[in-house]
């Protein structure tokens, strides 16, 4: 049995690479493993949010959280804000990543954008919370989008080397678990753009919030281009897309790896089944598959945020349990760094 860690921030218009990327996966561990699934509020501040929107978001990750099939018997659900150990260990890690390491991190420069100095002090050590979040279990296996990779890095050397100074064995070594097909769903405008929450065209993404009508009109409008789709021959020995071939029709692929994703089908019979055919017949195909998939998940998410009592009190004894957990883990980090606890 493992112990799984991962988190998704409430910063609203959660999306259809969130799902396929992060969330549908979280659903399959918790058969077999011990699984802690975080709301993480902390994060989300790191830029702003509205006070009474994040509580809103909050709420409808937790929803799609179990719209989407996880137990929260099973596992645990929580908002990281109400469990103080997160924010705790992320001052002893601030202590111990570099900023030379920080300053590595992609995310941090796109969000970050050409302003630098006016980014928050919060959004530059965003990693060290992460790291927290997950150690503070000692979690060694963590399921996320493949954008997250980087800082999953980041984590494994934050703990080797809390280990190292301290000599001690006490963090483990985390893992990334990026599962699936649809690793990284792109943008539904432009398919070298990642699929986002905070990009400004709803266009782009399709939201957990859509109804039928707007999947299906999001998934016509969405870009493509005239050639007919290709067959399995431009597949590698393994069956998997060559980037090349991904790089040349960046959207097409975008929409067929949905297609595959959805369905559950490999990139074979995805394109053995439509071969040949334009655009004008793959979407509408696309489009009902994906209203069939999600709408039993967007209208239970649909039903509980229309019970925002329940939701609550799934937060509140999930964080009961995740306080449970870490309280003893971050007292033997505390005495590990010589803090007197009398
Ligand atoms: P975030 O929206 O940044 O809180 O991400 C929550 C989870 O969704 C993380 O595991 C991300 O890696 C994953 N994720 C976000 N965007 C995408 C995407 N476009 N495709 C696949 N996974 C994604
Ligand atoms: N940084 C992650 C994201 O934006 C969210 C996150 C925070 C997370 N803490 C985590 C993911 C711990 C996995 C484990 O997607």
């Amino acid at each position: 049995m493992k112990r799984i860690f991962s988190g998704v921030q409430p910063t609203g218009n959660l999306h259809l690479g969130n799902y396929l990327g992060a969330i549908r996966n979280f659903v399959g561990l918790q058969e077999e493993h011990d699984c802690i699934y975080c709301v993480v509020d902390l994060h989300a501040i790191t830029v702003w949010q509205d006070p009474a929107e994040l509580k809103q978001n909050t709420r409808e990750v937790t929803a799609a959280y179990l719209a989407a099939g996880i137990n929260p018997k099973a596992s645990i659900i929580f908002n990281q804000s109400q469990v103080p150990a997160h924010a705790e260990l992320a001052w002893i890690f601030n202590c111990v990543a570099r900023l030379g390491w920080l300053d590595r991190m992609t995310q941090f420069k796109d969000k970050a954008g050409k302003h630098k100095e006016r980014a928050s002090a919060g959004l530059y050590v965003y990693p060290n919370l992460m790291a927290a979040d997950i150690l503070a279990y000692q979690a060694t296996h963590v399921p996320v989008g493949e954008d997250q990779k980087q800082h999953l890095e980041l984590a494994r050397d934050i703990a080797q080397k809390f280990n190292h100074d301290y000599g001690v064995e006490f963090f483990p070594v985390i893992e990334p678990l990026i599962l699936g097909s649809a690793t990284r769903v792109m943008s539904l405008r432009d398919g070298t753009k990642k699929m986002s929450k905070s990009d400004a065209s709803d266009l782009s993404r399709i939201n957990m919030t859509d109804d039928a009508d707007a999947i299906a009109r999001k998934l016509k409008k969405a870009t493509s281009d005239p050639d007919f789709l290709p067959g399995p021959e431009i597949l590698d020995e393994q069956g998997a897309l060559p980037d090349a071939e991904r790089k040349s029709r960046p959207e097409a692929f975008n929409l067929m790896g949905i297609y595959g994703a959805l369905a559950q089908e490999s990139w074979t019979e995805v394109l053995t089944r439509f071969e040949g055919q334009g655009f004008g017949a793959f979407k509408p195909a696309l489009a009902e598959l994906a209203v069939e998939k999600l709408r039993p998940i967007t209208g239970e998410m649909q039903r509980l945020m229309d019970d925002p009592g329940y939701v609550d009190a799934v937060l509140r004894d999930g964080a009961e349990r995740a306080r449970g957990r870490s309280e003893p883990i971050l007292q033997a980090c505390y005495d590990i760094v010589g803090f007197l606890r009398p």
